[in-house]
């Protein structure tokens, strides 16, 4: 109800009214911010954006584009609440947890929620560290960021940014490709991104965890999470958050599905689309691997951050 109510408030249309919307906008363009490419909402709202004032308790989750944002956000909303699954029902995951530098078409901005939200927050960034709002730092809040293995990362794109209605069009795969190691995608390249929070790790309180483990062992994932918020919530309970944070769980969940989310066309590809780890192979060409790795070992050298390519 706070959320739905919120929700009026900011929007002066209910929940409901906004995801019946049928007038979905033309796919919006996107422009480079110091190099970055944003959606046009971003850019146009950057100074606001750039002002935020955190809080000394938000907790953030940062990631690249498809890395496993929403899985991250609902283990966090899990643990924050004890492994209580009804609290999680409470809304729509972007609404329990704004998206700091996103304003889509019907909705409060991800700012307008922060500002209306009690502490303390879960709040996500897809910025990378340069442009990340300075009171985020100044404040010293926790972030968990998450990271995935470039070629999957790619390939969740790809399809992500065919069911998005507000971002550019993807293209056929082979451009796609091309653009993606160009670095020529909404938030801009893959590898400055990921390097750019690792090497943050230095200066402040990040824990920083890779989608490929989570797939592995999320039990021992979600341990490191609860240690980092502090949360001692014992061997059954932790069961009960990597049986409600499955794959298929959450691609039944409405609160975690994006099922009522009026930017995305499930027809085209649904939200939580597989969930696994490799399916690049079914993508790539030999050619293309190759070509991929010949990038990737100029783009990666000399930093102290791996992941495993060949999985
Ligand atoms: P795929 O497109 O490879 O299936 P984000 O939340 O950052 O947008 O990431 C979305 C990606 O994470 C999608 O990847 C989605 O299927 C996957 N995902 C979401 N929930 C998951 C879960 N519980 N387990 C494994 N993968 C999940």
């Amino acid at each position: 109800e706070f959320y739905l109510q919120l929700f009026h408030r900011l929007c002066n249309i209910s929940y409901r009214e906004a995801m019946e919307e049928t007038k979905i906008p033309q796919r919006l363009d996107v422009s480079s911010l110091r190099g970055i490419m944003l959606p046009q909402s971003t850019y146009e709202n950057w100074e606001t954006i750039w002002s935020f004032q955190a809080q000394p308790d938000d907790l953030f989750i940062a990631t690249y584009p498809k890395a496993g944002t929403t899985w991250m956000q609902e283990i966090v909303d899990m643990i924050i609440h004890g492994g209580d699954k009804e609290i999680c029902q409470r809304a729509p995951i972007h609404l329990r947890q704004p998206f700091i530098e996103m304003k889509r078409p019907f909705m409060p901005s991800g700012l307008e929620l922060a500002e209306a939200m009690l502490p303390p927050r879960i709040l996500k960034t897809h910025l990378p560290v340069q442009l990340v709002p300075p009171s985020i730092w100044e404040k010293d809040c926790k972030i968990i960021y998450v990271a995935r293995n470039a070629k999957d990362n790619l390939v969740s794109y790809y399809h992500f940014q065919q069911m998005n209605r507000i971002l550019p069009h993807p293209g056929t795969w082979p451009e796609y490709f091309e653009k993606f190691l160009a670095g020529e995608v909404p938030w801009g390249p893959w590898h400055d991104h990921v390097k750019g929070w690792w090497e943050a790790r230095e200066h402040q309180r990040i824990l920083y965890l890779f989608y490929e483990d989570m797939k592995k062992d999320p039990a021992h994932e979600i341990q490191k999470v609860m240690q980092f918020l502090e949360k001692d919530l014992g061997e059954k309970v932790i069961e009960e958050i990597v049986g409600h944070t499955s794959f298929q769980a959450m691609k039944e969940n409405p609160m975690t599905n994006y099922c009522s989310h009026p930017c995305f066309d499930h027809s085209i590809s649904p939200f939580i689309r597989k969930g696994t780890v490799g399916d690049w192979k079914t993508h790539f060409t030999v050619a293309q691997n190759e070509r991929f790795d010949e990038d990737y070992r100029k783009t990666m050298k000399g930093t102290s951050l791996t992941f495993c390519n060949e999985l």
